[in-house]
């Protein structure tokens, strides 16, 4: 059995953010073949093309956590009906510079939590064409866009059957997609 090393990244910088909440109970509910290592992005500058002759260290820091993944997942929040500005950050610096964009080919999933009733849906519909341009390998269905409830996520465990299982699905279903993904493209060593 394959085992598939996947960096995931929380959209949030919020120390009380949902979306790690979620993240700890994706991570356990998650097929054993799926590794998780967090892709930090709190530390990151703002990005600029003046940093392009030089990375600093957070943002070579990023683009090697990528590159030692077989693939991405994103757990954000909504901001303003779009992508908080902090991962869009991130992204901007993982696809630069130019001819050096880390997410091409990387099999991608989203997903996201949300203390409304639409649970991310417009925030991943942006990040979506976001990733479509970095040419990230997006799993497309299923979706996944949690209404967050704090009595449904308990340290790190899903309190709700139906909640459970639909998340375990999604997660089975990534793991499949990221195989597929690997099949045809295999992530360089
Ligand atoms: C700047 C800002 C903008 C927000 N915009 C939205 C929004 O567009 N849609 C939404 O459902 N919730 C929105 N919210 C509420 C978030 O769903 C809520 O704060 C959630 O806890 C954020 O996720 P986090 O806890 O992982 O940071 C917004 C919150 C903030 C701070």
């Amino acid at each position: 059995m394959s085992t598939y090393q996947v960096g995931y990244f929380v959209g949030s910088l919020s120390s009380t953010s949902i979306n790690r909440v979620l993240s700890r109970a994706l991570i356990n509910l998650a097929p054993p073949d799926l590794q998780f290592t967090e892709i930090p992005i709190g530390d990151l500058p703002l990005y600029s093309p003046d940093f392009d002759a030089d990375y600093p260290p957070e943002a070579r820091a990023l683009k090697d956590a990528i590159a030692a993944s077989d693939a991405v997942l994103f757990i954000t929040p909504e901001y303003n009906r779009s992508i908080p500005g902090a991962l869009k950050n991130a992204i901007d610096w993982a696809s630069r510079p130019w001819g050096q964009n880390s997410f091409d080919h990387v099999p991608a999933g989203v997903i996201g939590a949300s203390i409304g009733q639409i649970g991310t849906a417009v925030a991943q519909q942006s990040l979506r064409g976001v990733l479509s341009f970095c040419n990230a390998r997006q799993m497309t269905a299923p979706e996944a866009y949690i209404s967050f409830d704090p009595d449904v996520f308990v340290d790190g465990q899903v309190t709700d059957e139906g909640t459970a299982d639909f998340l375990r699905g999604y997660l089975t279903e990534f793991r499949d997609h990221v195989e597929r993904v690997l099949t045809v493209l295999p992530r360089k060593s």
